[in-house]
């Protein structure tokens, strides 16, 4: 269990600054995920955690320790990557053991941590099998099994499970948050997967670009997101967002808009904080789950045109356009589904509307 710092981080690849001066405080003992589109730097700065990527300037602290030039391995952080990249020529327990071996732990000391680390992650029967001979997911504990045995006081996952199969990945995960429980050690992990941040993470970090977008709980991100980028980001399907022009304020520190887009003449939509002047043009951000085909008290109605419906079983999402040709995306519940040319009618309360500035910030 370990705490850990960045302060100011910045890593540049040639002309090109990637990383561009990130702060972050992970308390000992937290699950940390980081999320953002391919290319922001998620990768980078995990790689920056290990050691693995040397930092331009700013500083990594481990419990205190600046450990910004201390090299990988004395850092106490164990990695376990996308690509797990056993030895195919040893059996799980020498791949589990290998780095300890090069650590100079005899083999008696071997053998007791990998058993130990096997019995955790349910290896126990197959410690004497080559990789060929497991499964992806039994090949993915493997990986983590390397990573436990070490002992780690921070534990980095770069999109540890997204070449395992749909199924295997739930597993997996679930796996996962057990470790988390069982050995209370603080683990940074990246993934693609918005349901792994969701489920895993105690604070999500949004990333865009190499900036750190916003912090917080995984419902904070979800409920309350400081802008378009994150709103958009966390939830899926993603928000919608249409155009809406401001005409003031009501008594109740609500903005009322007109939303030509959704057929709506005016909404009073909450802010997140109240202020003095608004910009003419807004974007109101709607959630596809925040519709509904029931009227309810206080809600404002709002018309579709229906595109195609995707049935997924439990639920459907139908893709409609807008009076002003957006594409907009709304939850649908019932058995019967429209079809396309259909003019749909929904009902919005609008305590779920959020409303974002021109610079795509939350109003
Ligand atoms: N060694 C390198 N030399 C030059 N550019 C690099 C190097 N490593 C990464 N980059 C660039 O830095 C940016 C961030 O890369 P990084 O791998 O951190 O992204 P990521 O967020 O992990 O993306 P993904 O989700 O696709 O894995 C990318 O534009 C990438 O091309
Ligand atoms: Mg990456």
């Amino acid at each position: 269990m370990a705490e850990l710092k960045l302060k100011n981080v910045r890593k540049s690849f040639g002309a090109t600054e990637i990383i561009k001066g990130v702060d972050l405080s992970i308390a000992s003992g937290e699950f940390v995920v980081f999320v953002g589109p391919s290319g922001c730097g998620k990768s980078t700065l995990l790689r920056m955690i290990a050691g693995l990527e040397a930092v331009n300037s700013g500083q990594i602290e481990i419990d205190h320790l600046n450990v910004t030039s201390t090299e990988p391995s004395k850092r106490g952080i164990a990695m376990v990557f996308q690509s797990y990249a056993l030895y195919p020529h040893m059996t799980v327990e020498e791949n589990m053991g290998f780095g300890l071996e090069m650590a100079g732990i005899d083999k008696a000391g071997r053998r007791s941590m990998v058993l130990e680390a096997a019995r955790i992650l349910n290896l126990e029967p197959y410690l004497e099998r080559k990789p060929k001979a497991l499964s992806g997911g039994q090949r993915q504990r493997v990986a983590i099994g390397r990573a436990i045995v070490r002992k780690p006081k921070i534990f980095l996952f770069d999109e540890p499970l997204s070449n395992l199969d749909a199924e295997l990945r739930v597993r997996m995960r679930l796996e996962i948050a057990s470790l988390h429980r069982r050995l209370g050690a603080t683990m940074v992990y990246v993934t693609h997967d918005q349901i792994e941040a969701m489920t895993l993470a105690t604070r999500i970090v949004a990333l865009r670009a190499g900036v750190v977008e916003q912090v917080g709980s995984p419902m904070e991100l979800y409920r309350n997101p400081d802008n378009m980028f994150v709103a958009g980001f966390i939830g899926s399907p993603r928000m919608n967002f249409v155009p809406a022009k401001t005409l003031g304020m009501d008594g109740l520190g609500n903005c009322i808009l007109e939303v030509a887009a959704l057929g709506i003449e005016t909404i009073h939509v909450p802010l997140r904080r109240p202020q003095a002047t608004f910009p003419a043009d807004v974007t109101l951000g709607i959630r596809p789950e925040h519709l509904s085909e029931q009227r309810s008290e206080g809600s404002t109605r709002i018309s579709l045109s229906c595109d195609i419906v995707e049935q997924l079983g439990n639920v459907s999402y139908v893709h409609a356009w807008t009076n002003l040709d957006n594409d907009f995306i709304a939850e649908w519940r019932r058995v019967e589904k429209p079809s396309t040319g259909d003019e749909l009618t929904f009902w919005i309360a609008p305590e779920d509307c959020l409303l974002f500035g021109p610079d795509g910030q939350r109003l």
